[in-house]
């Protein structure tokens, strides 16, 4: 099959990805936590690697976020005000010791046994999103692969994860699904309009996510089931809260990374043959090094997770500053990933650096429980693309990838940053 020719779209995210990048390094020279006024009405911003590594370390600093949403109307508040505090229950917003226990129940989907027996499923769900690409040919249509490959790839495997594929609710309305709610958990004011449609996939979701639970004890669902039976979950909107916010937690994320990765080594086609060559020539062991290296600078570089937020659980000093209970505090990891402190030249392309990477996964209690997976599904994706397409295909203009950084966590919007990415 000959390579799509203009695979990308959307390159205004782009552009206002490189201009944060700008603010970010200016703070970061400011210091290493500064006060910035304009989120939340006043927040905490931690800009450099060590200190947000601690940060995210720091049993002082909670991830109880009490923010809401910036809602449009406050009809839209009060439709969503049930799914926010379902979303509080999720383990990415739960201290010790609860946070403890539902991770107890979760992370055994992600042991590298699970993993194991998803990665053929992955690499099937690559290959049949990409067979149904047309044929290549200087007459074809543009091809977009954001639409074709990053964007429902990332629902799917999710849809894997939680035992969806294969069953009868598996199907491109669970795509439709898991993009409403995402598209609301990351707009800025999400309008009435889109609250209701939020609402409405999650009410449609629940549906057959309960149906697994129930008729499949072998899958991540089913075992919440048995957790809730016999008391380890609390209830039944504790358990569904785990389960929508593994929706959402893997899908913007994973489907950034993949749009800045391949755009990062198509529009450098020199970059993609010498990878292909790595994989080539090492052999499936060590090619496997070479596409874990580009997918760890991909994830420095261009963190998909712009920043994550916690909020002061007592008064204490820090880093020279006094910090107040209840006071927000936002952990800039696109910051910190590209701080000279902790990376030679941290805006170059150089996929052999050293440790430092890992923190756009987090770091602490709360680091990425989906972080092996991440790796796996984007080493498939590129493993796949290099046999399709030994050479890179052509990035069409100055379009840029639909790579906009995503976040894990619908409270910590800004309240006042209109245009925050
Ligand atoms: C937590 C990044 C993909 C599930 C986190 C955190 C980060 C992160 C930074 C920590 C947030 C904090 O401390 O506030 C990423 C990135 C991804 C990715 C960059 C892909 C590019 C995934 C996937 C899944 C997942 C595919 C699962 C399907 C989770 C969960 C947590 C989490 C459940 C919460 C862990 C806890 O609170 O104990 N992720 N993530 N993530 N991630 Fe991911």
């Amino acid at each position: 099959m000959n390579a799509p020719r203009e695979p990308w779209t959307d390159d205004r995210l782009l552009a206002r990805g490189d201009a944060w990048g700008q603010t970010f390094e200016a703070w970061r020279e400011e210091g290493a936590l500064v006060w910035r006024p304009e989120f939340f009405g006043g927040a905490w911003v931690v800009t450099r690697h060590a200190q947000a590594q601690a940060a995210l370390r720091d049993p002082r600093l909670s991830v109880r976020r009490t923010g809401a949403w910036v809602m449009s109307d406050d009809a839209a508040r009060q439709q969503l005000r049930g799914l926010q505090g379902l979303m509080a229950r999720a383990l990415l917003f739960v201290d010790a010791p609860d946070h403890g226990r539902l991770r107890a129940l979760l992370a055994p989907a992600f042991a590298p046994a699970a993993l194991q027996a998803l990665a053929a499923g992955i690499e099937a769900d690559v290959q049949a999103l990409l067979d149904a690409l047309p044929a290549g040919g200087d007459a074809d249509p543009p091809v977009d692969l954001v639409a074709t490959l990053t964007r429902p790839l990332p629902a799917r495997v999710i849809g894997r994860c939680l035992g969806l594929v294969g069953c009868d609710c598996d199907g491109p309305e669970f795509l439709a699904w898991s993009e409403e709610l995402a598209q609301f958990l990351a707009a800025p004011e999400p309008s009435r309009a889109l609250a209701l449609r939020a609402q409405r996939a999650l009410l449609a979701m629940v549906e057959p996510l309960e149906r697994v639970a129930r008729e499949r004890p072998d899958s991540l669902p089913g075992r919440l089931q048995a957790a809730l039976d016999d008391g380890r979950l609390h209830d039944r909107q504790e358990l569904l809260a785990q389960l929508v916010m593994l929706l959402f937690a893997g899908y913007e994320t994973t489907r950034h990374l993949l749009g800045s990765l391949l755009l990062t080594l198509w529009r450098d086609p020199a970059r993609w043959q010498a990878l292909g060559r790595a994989v080539a020539a090492d052999g499936p062991a060590t090619g496997r090094a070479a596409l874990a290296a580009v997918v760890r600078e991909a994830l420095r570089r261009d963190c998909p997770v712009r920043y994550t937020a916690r909020r002061v659980a007592c008064d204490f000093e820090w880093d020279g500053q006094r910090l107040r209970r209840g006071q927000p505090l936002l952990v800039l990891l696109s910051s910190a990933l590209r701080d000279p402190r902790q990376f030679d030249a941290p805006l170059d392309w150089r996929p052999q650096r050293g440790s430092g990477w890992a923190l756009a996964f987090g770091s602490g209690a709360h680091v990425c429980l989906g972080a092996a997976l991440t790796q796996i599904e984007a080493e498939t994706v590129l493993r796949v693309l290099l046999q399709r397409w030994p050479q890179a295909p052509r990035v069409a203009g100055p379009a840029g990838a639909s790579h906009r950084p995503g976040r894990h966590d619908p409270h910590d919007r800004p309240a006042d940053a209109a245009g925050v990415p």
